[in-house]
């Protein structure tokens, strides 16, 4: 059974994964509020959508901001976080301070507001560099960064706010999303972001470490997907679930794919390490498909052609 959508608040909608958010739940005929403090996300990214969503701004640290967002919502979509994992090694307090702290604001403005469902975007980061892949939902957690505890301390929080309150949640632990509207302008942004555009102005990318890390990324728009489903189904209601494809691709052969794509012929620049990163991530995705019916519809290599497009037609 699932239950329909009337009207969701979607935290974080001008970023990256929350505008496709909003594109999908437009789609589905639902009407939508976005509250965003525009720090890396982009008015651009809703700019198609304008006069249909209504646009807050305003910050999650604030309580009164997140209640006036999320009146009448039977639905909460929150994607607003300090997203970069070394970002959250040199700046600890405001990463607990937005994904901590602030993420509880949102579930407290839920509880009082009334709200149905909120789904809560978690990360593979939980997991660390345990051994054992592919990671299922049940293995144990070695949150290796303040990002990654942080995101931990809200799938707690989340849970707590279930048996406590009977507040439905469900935290979806998303892998390394990519697609159209990635922000690459910092080095913090996400990798495929950051070699797409490399390729594009043909200079060479930098690798953190020897590039054999690697990684499962899934196609923005099958997250939002696994969005629209987790909060519509009504038996993943309390569940925390892994998205992403379940195969993995090293940062080496990220480069050689995309260097093929742009045709450009750079070697890249190796360096160290970076601290916090994970060596290895690879996602069992069962669960998902079980509770949610949920399967990637786009293969790596279809993702990544319409992603450099995209890039190509917006530099
Ligand atoms: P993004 O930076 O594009 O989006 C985050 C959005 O939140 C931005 O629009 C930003 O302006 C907004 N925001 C940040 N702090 C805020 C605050 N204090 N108040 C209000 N708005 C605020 O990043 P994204 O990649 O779209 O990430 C979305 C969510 O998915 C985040 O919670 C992130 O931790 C999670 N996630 C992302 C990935 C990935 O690979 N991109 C993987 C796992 C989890
Ligand atoms: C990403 C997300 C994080 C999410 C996590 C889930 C971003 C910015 N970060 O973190 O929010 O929770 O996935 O797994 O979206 N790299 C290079 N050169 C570069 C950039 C990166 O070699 O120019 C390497 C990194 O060192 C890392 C890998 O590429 O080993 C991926 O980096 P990145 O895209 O920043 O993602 P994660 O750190 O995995």
């Amino acid at each position: 059974m699932t239950q329909p959508l009337t009207r969701a608040l979607v935290t974080g909608g001008a970023g990256f994964i929350g505008s496709h958010i909003v594109d999908a739940l437009l789609a589905d005929g639902c009407d939508v509020a976005v509250l965003d403090n525009l720090s890396t996300g982009k008015r651009e990214n809703l700019a198609h959508a304008a006069d249909r969503v209504r646009f807050y701004p305003g910050d999650i640290r604030d309580p009164e901001a997140v209640e006036t967002a999320m009146a009448e919502c039977d639905a909460v979509f929150h994607e607003a976080a300090l997203v970069s994992v070394p970002r959250s090694v040199e700046v600890p307090l405001e990463s607990a301070a937005v994904n901590d702290l602030g993420t509880l604001n949102v579930l407290e403005a839920a509880r009082r507001g009334g709200v149905r469902r909120v789904v809560l975007a978690s990360s593979s980061a939980l997991y660390g560099d345990l051994p054992g892949f592919p990671k299922t939902e049940e293995m144990d957690l070695r949150p290796m960064s303040p990002y990654a505890v942080h995101k931990l301390t809200g799938e707690l929080n989340a849970r707590l706010y279930t048996d406590l309150y009977g507040l439905e949640t469900v935290c979806l632990r998303y892998f390394n999303v990519f697609g159209p509207r990635q922000d690459p302008s910092s080095p913090y942004s996400g990798v495929i972001s950051i070699f797409m555009t490399r390729a594009a102005e043909n200079r060479a990318p930098a690798i953190h470490g020897d590039g054999e890390q690697y990684r499962d990324f899934v196609y923005v728009a099958d997250v939002a997907k696994a969005n629209l489903l987790a909060a519509a189904v009504d038996g993943a209601a309390g569940s925390i679930l892994n998205i992403g494809v379940g195969e993995t691709v090293t940062i080496n052969g990220l480069w050689e794919t995309v260097r093929q794509m742009a045709g450009c012929d750079l070697a890249p620049e190796y360096g160290p390490p970076r601290i916090g990163d994970l060596f290895a991530s690879h996602a069992d995705i069962r669960k998902a498909t079980e509770t949610l019916g949920f399967q990637p519809a786009y293969t790596f290599k279809q993702g990544l052609e319409t992603t450099f497009n995209w890039y190509m037609e917006n530099r």
